[in-house]
């Protein structure tokens, strides 16, 4: 199986993108293969003019066409995810997530925003026709400490994050299979 991650910050470090690595690592342990993308890979120019044939584009579209799974993940900016994410899901094909399970982490300085996924990020997902878009893992600042040499996770995030993980890997085995017979049988 393979999953590609998709680290939407434009900061660095970053919590998000930390949670996300974290996550990586965890896949790569149970023999899952990643492909760990950032919004920085892309060139801004591509992003900022809507470049539909910029090579970088084609070779995110063709590596995301052949994961089982995504891992997406954003700070929360203004009650919602970061502009620059959005650049790159308005690139995308309009069935770029099908057959694609999805599982979203956010960070955010403040618990008011915990909802932001729910109603800005899945949607998209959903326009996308993610075949099926999992809970989300949130976090607060303040489960994260974060500097350049180093990160610390809070054991309460630690757990909610392991459990996401298992819940997302039960739900590639299940929608692997198919594709699977598919690949076999072609
Ligand atoms: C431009 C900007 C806008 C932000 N807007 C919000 C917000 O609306 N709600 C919130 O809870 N945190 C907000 N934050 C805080 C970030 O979501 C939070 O610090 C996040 O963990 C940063 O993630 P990163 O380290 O991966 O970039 C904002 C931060 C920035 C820089």
């Amino acid at each position: 199986m393979r999953v590609l991650t998709l680290a939407g910050s434009p900061h660095y470090p970053s919590r998000s993108t930390a949670l996300l690595s974290r996550a990586g690592q965890w896949l790569e342990n149970q023999g899952i293969e990643v492909l760990p993308w950032h919004i920085n890979n892309l060139p801004h120019e591509d992003l900022f003019t809507a470049r539909f044939d910029s090579p970088a584009l084609a070779t995110f579209t063709s590596q995301l066409a052949s994961a089982d799974g995504l891992i997406i993940a954003t700070p929360i900016y203004k009650a919602s995810f970061t502009g620059v994410l959005k650049t790159l899901l308005d690139l995308l094909g309009e069935r770029a997530l099908e057959h694609k399970v999805v599982l979203p982490l956010a960070t955010a300085g403040s618990l008011a925003h915990m909802l932001a996924v729910d109603y800005s990020l899945k949607p998209v997902l959903c326009a996308l026709k993610a075949q099926e878009i999992l809970h989300s893992v949130f976090a607060e600042d303040s489960q994260i400490s974060i500097d350049a040499h180093s990160t610390l996770f809070s054991s309460a995030l630690e757990k909610r994050l392991l459990t996401a993980l298992e819940n997302f890997t039960e739900a590639l085995s299940r929608h692997h299979h198919p594709n699977t017979l598919m690949r076999q049988t072609a």
